[in-house]
């Protein structure tokens, strides 16, 4: 049992930001930069490329270096894509259960939103949100929007898509811009084969991911895409002649190098969310849901909301109480350390036994 004086200060479970930090060889890096790097401009594109963050990871992925786009985090492209795109009046496909900012962004270049619901299932005996393929058709055959936008893992439900799924929906909606945020990336799994194939069978495709999450450098602001052939123009829109953030560039390439140490925090990550699946399941009214992210959603008890959440805050613990059209009753919490994560857990249990 976690000593509540051991937290003084107020534990952020509610943003989805790493509680274990980014690789050590980040800060070793931050500690030698030099005057150079912080006042000039970075001179990549003067070899014909962006960066060397975008030269790296396009030739991990065998891809032309121009079909790697960076921006100021995942929000930005998002942002970016949809006021390059989207035209008053036009349409974009998005989750009914998803992040809120989606529903938002449309609106600010005068289109707008279009939902599909997500399915319910199980999962290895878990409860599981699913992507409902057939009904996503349905609607975008119905609707034909300009965007069509599919987040895997999805913030807050945790659930991915699985490859054969996302490319039954490409294959059907190859009339529309997709974009698939992968901001989650990783967590869950580190499948990177479909990347080459899908671009380029599907030249209207952005796949979007972020050093945010994985690599816990949000505070970094670096977001990156793989774009399909046929978005030149968003290969060009989103250039900057005088180069990005040098010193972010070269912390994130060091970040993602370092697989050892992500691949340790992962591991304790997903022993934590075994703990948790199997914990909630045994409380009353609980029900937590399948996540490859680093966050669980778990319904809880109405009645019981205002006065849990007074309790966590008192003891210096803040998780995310949803309150929205598709989540009246659910709550999202974010991974922390693996004793945040026992001290959450006791703290809910010892709530619960004084009711
Ligand atoms: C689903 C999803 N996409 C994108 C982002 C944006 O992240 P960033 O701008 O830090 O890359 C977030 C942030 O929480 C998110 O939840």
């Amino acid at each position: 049992m976690t000593d509540p004086k051991k937290y003084k200060e107020l534990q952020y479970l509610d943003r989805n930001e790493s509680q274990y930090g980014p690789s050590p060889k980040c800060y070793d890096f931050l500690k030698t930069v030099t005057i150079n790097e912080l006042s000039n401009y970075s001179r990549e594109f003067a070899f014909g490329i962006k960066s060397s963050l975008s030269k790296m990871i396009a030739d991990e992925f065998k891809l032309p270096e121009k079909q790697v786009i960076l921006s100021y985090g995942s929000e930005d492209l998002l942002k970016q894509i949809i006021h390059y795109y989207l035209d008053r009046k036009e349409k974009i496909l998005i989750p009914r259960e998803a992040w809120w900012y989606y529903k938002k962004v449309a609106y600010e270049v005068g289109g707008f939103n279009v939902e599909y619901p997500m399915g319910k299932g199980f999962e290895d005996g878990v409860a599981t949100y699913t992507y409902n393929v057939d009904k996503m058709i349905e609607i975008y055959d119905r609707e034909k929007p300009r965007i069509v936008l599919i987040a895997s893992p999805n913030n807050p439900t945790g659930n991915k898509i699985s490859k054969e799924d996302l490319y039954r929906f490409l294959d059907a909606c190859r009339g529309a811009l997709v974009m698939i945020d992968e901001a989650y990336w990783g967590f869950g799994s580190m499948e990177n084969d479909y990347v080459k194939p899908f671009l380029d069978e599907f030249p209207n495709l952005v796949i979007c991911r972020t050093f945010s999450k994985y690599f816990g450098l949000a505070g970094l602001r670096i977001g990156y895409a793989f774009t399909g052939k046929n978005l030149e123009e968003l290969m060009n829109y989103t250039v900057r002649y005088l180069g990005f953030n040098q010193i972010s560039e070269k912390v994130g390439a060091i970040a993602y190098k370092d697989l050892e140490y992500y691949e340790k925090i992962t591991k304790l990550m997903q022993e934590d969310k075994e703990y948790f699946y199997k914990e909630f399941s045994k409380l009353d009214g609980f029900t937590p849901y399948k996540s490859y992210a680093n966050f669980m959603l778990v319904d809880m008890p109405h009645g019981i909301r205002k006065d849990l959440n007074k309790f966590l805050k008192d003891r210096n613990l803040l998780i995310k109480f949803l309150d929205e059209e598709a989540f009246k009753t659910e709550t999202r919490i974010t991974l922390g350390t693996r004793e945040q994560n026992m001290y959450l857990m006791d703290s809910i249990k010892e709530f619960l036994s004084k009711k």
